[in-house]
């Protein structure tokens, strides 16, 4: 059938789809994900599209994972924020579900979702970049998913951006990730309102009075309501995420880049302090055509959708 279940496994939530050729969701679910526990993050997807797969026949499942996929699109060699070493975890989801599996980066899938029907459907060349836990990076090139020799090119979350920098769950120091990501936004975030109550005292109020109450959605929420000081950390994570976002497109040339994530649903709370910051920074500004950034056009349903995608081709 052309129906496929497309499955986006991240380090909080496991988000699962069923989606036809044209890229319409025609039923979905999702669940918290057990990040420290291999085993039952298999048993939740199983059960995800046990549940999914009773309202249409299915023919495939494509499943996006919060790590490094090996070229053969099946096991998961690392995860820095879940915990997956070596894991044969297309395999073990074919075995329990009794459909084939593909299985390919989070990042990854989420950018061939926003290419195939979303904020980069205009062009041939495109770089993702996601916003949550972690960060993650997907590259479209000439119309094609850029993947590397062995299968775990674009892990831009662990681009050194300052050397001796912060521990990162990879075991590095200093990645884009531990500056850049929607948990760097809540920590960061959650220290500064501690350090300066007066200036935060709006935000910890709608975070029930304590500081480490602080969340995402908080912060972004605040902002939109025009609170300066949530209004600031959105600030300070969107340059961060310019910065690292020149030197990629100085390596790259997309026509677009897509922001995506959790966080990006603050719009533009978001995205013009990344626009700032990118202008400011890119190799040769001024004197060549300039890369646009745009807001992922899918949300949070770029992952399911484009996973659903690959395992249709
Ligand atoms: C992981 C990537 C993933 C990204 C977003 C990073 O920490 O290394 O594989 O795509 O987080 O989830
Ligand atoms: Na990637
Ligand atoms: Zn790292």
């Amino acid at each position: 059938s052309a129906v496929t279940c497309g499955i986006d496994i991240g380090g909080t939530k496991i988000a699962g789809a069923l989606v036809d050729a044209a890229g319409t969701i025609l039923a979905e679910s999702r669940v918290e994900s057990p990040a420290t526990d291999p085993e039952a993050i298999e048993s939740a997807v199983a059960t995800l599209v046990g549940e999914l797969s009773k309202t249409h026949p299915v023919s495939g499942v494509g499943v996006g994972a919060a790590g490094y996929i090996d070229s053969d699109r099946s096991t998961v060699l690392f995860a820095p924020n879940i915990a997956w070493r070596e894991e044969p975890l297309g395999a073990d989801l074919a075995k329990r579900i009794g459909l084939p599996v593909v299985v390919e980066n989070d990042a990854n899938v989420a950018a061939w979702g926003e290419f195939r029907y979303g904020a980069g459907g205009d062009v041939d060349d495109q770089l993702m970049v996601t916003v949550g836990t972690g960060v993650g990076g997907g590259v479209i090139i000439d119309g094609r998913l850029l993947r590397g020799a062995f299968g775990v090119a674009a892990e831009i979350g662990h681009l050194c951006l300052v050397p001796e920098g912060r521990i990162c769950g990879c075991g590095n120091r200093g990645c884009f990730e531990q500056y850049a990501s929607g948990s760097a936004l809540v920590r960061e975030t959650r220290e500064a309102a501690a350090a300066s109550s007066l200036l935060a005292r709006d935000l910890v109020e709608r975070a029930g009075g304590d500081p480490a109450g602080i969340t995402g959605p908080l912060i972004t929420e605040a902002a939109r309501e025009g609170d300066r000081f949530a209004i600031e950390q959105l600030q300070r994570l969107g340059h961060w995420l310019g910065h690292g976002i020149a030197s990629l497109v100085a390596v790259l040339d997309p026509a677009v880049i897509v922001i995506g994530g959790g966080v990006s649903e603050a719009g533009d709370l978001l995205l013009d302090p990344i626009r700032e910051t990118f202008e400011r920074e890119l190799t040769g500004r001024g004197f060549r055509p300039q890369a646009e950034i745009r807001r992922a056009q899918l949300g949070n349903r770029a992952g399911v959708i484009g996973a659903a995608d690959l395992a249709r081709v």
